[in-house]
């Protein structure tokens, strides 16, 4: 499985154990960093143009000024992307605040750092989707919004960590987390869904989440099909009593949950809805791969 990784300060795509940083970088050390995962079908980037807005905006959050343009940034991980010769990659663009001396103060940073990995995609197998997924809902609470803010990307992950750790130690495979106050924010690493008699809801972004991208898409999609939907509060007694739910991120795309807490959802197999919105997510990425959709800067 080919692997490349973009340094800044290589300038150019390496090979992984070429590819090292100080461990006196802020990312490694604090987890002072921002970050997107994305991917490409039939070799162009899945909504690079929304990615790197997060990035950005995810930046601003933690004060970390980017110095690399948004042109710099693809053409790094064109570049990277190429270097794998993968038909397809999985992407990862991490800017760090840069090496420092020992102390937390962010004033003491250096120049922030842009690593771009890429290598080759793994999304579930077929199967997986054909059944759905077995998720637990976690008593690891998402951070507070005025702790952390949940809509920034940073590199801080341990809470996301913590829930999924707690979810496969039991027979779950993926995590979905509530927040402080008690309802459905978000999964580990994904964005939820439910229905319920025929209506599509997820979690408002004032419960404290991140504003996925394929969360945007899929509402999107949902209009284009004539799906009514909405943004809400969810409490977990109502996401388990929905007809079907699903999770959403850039890499897997929706996939159905059809066991929440050990218990089927709705019938326990992949309902309709979910159906009819994954088939409508694949054409939007094979539209993607055709050149007729939104790749985003390339
Ligand atoms: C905590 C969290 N929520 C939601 C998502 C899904 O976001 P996107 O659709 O932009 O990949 C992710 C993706 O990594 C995530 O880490």
């Amino acid at each position: 499985m080919a692997i490349k990784v973009y340094l800044s300060t290589a300038g150019r795509p390496l090979d992984p154990g070429e590819a090292t940083i100080s461990v006196f970088d802020r990312g490694f050390l604090y987890g002072d960093s921002v970050y997107e995962t994305l991917r490409t079908i039939g070799g162009r980037f899945v909504e690079m143009g929304r990615h790197l807005d997060r990035l950005r905006r995810s930046a601003d959050g933690i004060g970390l000024e980017i110095p690399f343009s948004d042109p710099e940034i693809t053409a790094a991980t064109r570049a990277t992307c190429d270097a794998t010769g993968n038909a397809d990659s999985y992407v990862r663009i991490v800017v760090t605040r840069g090496i420092g001396e020992l102390v937390l103060d962010p004033r003491h940073a250096g120049a922030p750092l842009l690593v771009v990995i890429a290598k080759e995609i793994h999304v579930p197998p077929p199967e997986v989707y054909a059944r759905g997924l077995a998720v637990r809902i976690v008593d690891v609470r998402k951070i507070s919004r005025r702790s952390l803010d949940p809509t920034l990307k940073t590199g801080n992950y341990l809470n996301s960590i913590q829930a999924l750790r707690q979810a496969t130690e039991g027979a779950a495979e993926d995590a979905i987390m509530l927040s402080i106050d008690g309802a459905v924010a978000e999964g580990a690493t994904s964005n939820v869904f439910m229905v319920k008699e025929g209506r599509l809801l997820t979690p408002s972004l004032k419960t404290g989440l991140l504003s996925g991208i394929t969360r945007a898409v899929v509402l999107e999609l949902a209009a284009e099909l004539g799906i009514p939907s909405a943004e809400a509060t969810i409490m977990p007694d109502e996401l388990r009593a929905a007809d079907e739910v699903f999770l959403t991120s850039s890499v897997r795309g929706p996939i159905a949950v059809t066991t929440l807490d050990g218990a089927p959802v709705g019938d326990g197999g992949v309902g309709p809805i979910t159906r009819r919105l994954s088939a409508r997510y694949d054409a939007y990425l094979a539209g993607i791969a055709a050149g007729a959709g939104r790749s985003g800067a390339e």
